[in-house]
């Protein structure tokens, strides 16, 4: 049994440790500064602002103590997000730890300027939102918040009238709502079209593509910036495609593994501004990273990625 384990443990170590090796090799080859260079971007449609395409997450992959053998590979991660020319972190207070964890890494690394945070409100009643999101203002460690989202649009209108005025005071730069499941889809499309929001944080995948129905074409026609959170299937997307070879096409569309595919198609739809994939391994951050640079794929290919996808 043991050695099974372990056999299990060494087989899983050393492909990690091939993954890892390889992706450092197409990393030292461009170097990482060439990577943020090429980094895509896209315009908040409101202002114009360029964004990276590729975000991070900090959804349970932050929500660590404060010990350095959790903090250390995750301040890696966020360093070389940095390095490689990413700017937009999501967190929330829903998330543990994770905001803290964010701000304190940030802090050390001395890269909140770089930075682009989005973070959530997630409680009934304005005095209680004031008091969350002004603990997430001294967690971030920032006094203006690049963004603030309404999460899962707990209380929404409530919370969109306090961000409305601290908008106009200059305390949040850019504010939106956001949720996860298709089932709120419906009622995310009204509040996009009855309210005015810079941004809007919804789910969106290879395995979960309800957003092309109505939600993405609203936020397109209002003018306001998506996030996509789930691009991975929260990892899901990978048992699916486990075993499974890339398509041979796959190389000339600029996808070198399963997950730049499953990335390239997220970012891809017009309406999209960034994916925001949560990692804890710096080798899947600087894999990630890879699937913002490059060439987009066109509708036609879009489209073959679905239906190879949907066929496996
Ligand atoms: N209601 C909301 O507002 C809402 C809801 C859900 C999510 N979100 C936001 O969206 C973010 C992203 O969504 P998510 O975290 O649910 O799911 P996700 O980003 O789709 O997937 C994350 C999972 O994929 C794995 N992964 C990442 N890169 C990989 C790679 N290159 N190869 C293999 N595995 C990889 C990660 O594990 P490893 O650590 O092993 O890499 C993690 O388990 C969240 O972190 C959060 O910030 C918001």
């Amino acid at each position: 049994m043991n050695d099974l384990v372990s056999l299990r443990f060494g087989l899983a170590t050393r492909r990690e440790f091939l993954f890892a090796a390889l992706s450092a090799g197409v990393y030292a080859l461009t170097g990482g500064s060439a990577l943020a260079d090429a980094a895509i971007k896209k315009p908040i449609p409101k202002t114009g602002e360029l964004l990276p395409v590729i975000g991070l997450g900090t959804w349970q992959t932050f929500d660590v103590g404060a010990g350095k053998a959790a903090r250390d590979p995750l301040r890696q991660v966020l360093s070389e997000f940095v390095r490689l020319g990413g700017r937009v972190v999501d967190s929330s207070p829903m998330y543990g730890k994770s905001e803290g964890v964010a701000g304190d890494l940030a802090a050390e690394l001395g890269v909140q300027k770089q930075l682009f945070f989005a973070t959530k409100v997630w409680i009934s009643g304005r005095d209680a939102g004031v008091r969350q999101m002004d603990e997430s203002f001294e967690r971030l460690r920032t006094q203006r918040m690049d963004l603030m989202q309404v999460h899962n649009l707990v209380d929404y209108r409530v919370h969109l009238s306090t961000l409305r005025r601290w908008k106009e005071e200059g305390k949040v730069h850019y504010i939106g709502v956001t949720h996860y499941t298709a089932s709120a889809h419906d009622e995310l499309a009204r509040v996009l079209a009855g309210e005015d929001l810079d941004f809007v944080q919804i789910n969106y995948s290879l395995g979960e593509r309800d957003a092309e129905k109505r939600l993405l074409p609203v936020a397109a026609d209002r003018r306001i910036a998506v996030l996509i959170n789930r691009p991975l299937g929260a990892g899901g997307l990978f048992t699916k495609v486990r075993g499974k070879p890339l398509p041979a096409w796959a190389n000339e569309v600029g996808c070198a593994s399963w997950a730049q595919f499953f990335l390239k198609f997220v970012i891809s739809h017009p309406a999209v501004t960034c994916a925001i994939p949560a990692t804890s391994k710096t080798a899947h951050l600087i894999d990630n990273m890879q699937a913002g640079v490059g060439s987009l794929p066109s509708a036609a290919v879009r489209k073959q990625m679905a239906d190879y996808f949907a066929a496996l």
